[in-house]
Parts: C-alpha cells; sequence; structure tokens
C-alpha cells in the first residue's frame, strides 16, 4: 500500500460529510470489524445522460476505508450509474496502490455502499440481509443507523470512537 498516498488521502479527505439534498444515500457495515461507512450521491442531466454530478461520504471506519471512500466519491463524479455499479474495491482504492489482505475488506465496504446507494434509487427499500441498508437522503444519521442497525441485526459491534493508528 502507498503509505503516502494514503497519508495524503487521510491529511484532506474529500467530500466528507451528510449531504442533504442527495438522490440516495446507501449504508454497509462490515461484520469483520463492525467499522460502517455511509455515501450519499447527486446526480445531474449532462449532454443527454444522467451522471453523478457530487457524492460525499460518512465513516465510522479505519483509516484505510476513510482514504478508499474520500478517493472513492472524486473517481465516481460524472460516471453514470451503470458506469459506477461497474466500479469495483480494487478501482476505488487503485490510487493507494494494492491493499494488505487485512486491508481489503476496507475497500470491499466502501464498494458496499457505493452499490447501495447506487442501487437505493431503484429499490427503495429498506434493508438487505448483509447489513446493507437504504434510507432517504433526510434519513437519520449514521450514528442512529449505527445504533438502530445494532438494534435490529443483533450482531453488529458498534464502537464510537477515534480510528486507530493502522
Ligand atoms: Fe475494517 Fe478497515 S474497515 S479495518
Amino acid at each position: 500500500m502507498d503509505e503516502t498516498a494514503l497519508q495524503s488521502a487521510l491529511s484532506n479527505p474529500q467530500n466528507l460529510g451528510e449531504m442533504p439534498d442527495a438522490d440516495a444515500v446507501g449504508t454497509v457495515g462490515s461484520p469483520d470489524c463492525g467499522d460502517m461507512v455511509r455515501m450519499w450521491l447527486k446526480y445531474k442531466e449532462k449532454d443527454g445522460r444522467r451522471v453523478i454530478d457530487k457524492a460525499s461520504f460518512q465513516s465510522f471506519g479505519c483509516q484505510t476505508a476513510i482514504a478508499v471512500a474520500s478517493l472513492a466519491t472524486e473517481l465516481i463524479r460524472g460516471k453514470t450509474r451503470e458506469e459506477a455499479l461497474q466500479m469495483n474495491a480494487e478501482e476505488l482504492s487503485a490510487p493507494l496502490g494494492p491493499l494488505p489482505p487485512m486491508k481489503i475488506h476496507c475497500g470491499q465496504m466502501v464498494e458496499g455502499a457505493l452499490k447501495a446507494a447506487l442501487e437505493a434509487e431503484q429499490t427503495a427499500s429498506g434493508t438487505s440481509p448483509n447489513l446493507t441498508t437504504s434510507a432517504p437522503a433526510s434519513g437519520p444519521t449514521l450514528a442512529d443507523a449505527l445504533q438502530a442497525a445494532g438494534k435490529s441485526a443483533g450482531g453488529i459491534k458498534i464502537i464510537l470512537e477515534p480510528p486507530v493508528q493502522q
């Protein structure tokens, strides 16, 4: 993993925070470590195509997840929903170089949150068995979602504390 790229993404994370006027939002929790990422998407029409205008994220997660989420929100701008759906964790984290084995799920969690947000509009459904949730853009905060998920899914361990140095 490219530590310089990681530190650079962490020192100035892009698109961090809730997006009140988002068109879609997706949240995914990792059963491996209990971390979660939520991603918001806003679309626009451009040259007759509906593309992602902007994306933002919140993460109670490790530094790798935050860095990948930051990069992902930049990478998907200007893409259509279908194009963004094609992007996997490896592509989203490419600027960081190959992730070490114990960090691969961090990128996959970001991919999951992105896909949940991309699919949220289509399904307008509530939850799926793999802890992916869709909620209205004006829905609860990530902290609320964490608590709700913990209550409803029963198996999620939630630790709200600053990420440790990885
Ligand atoms: Fe679990 Fe990074 S998201 S350690």
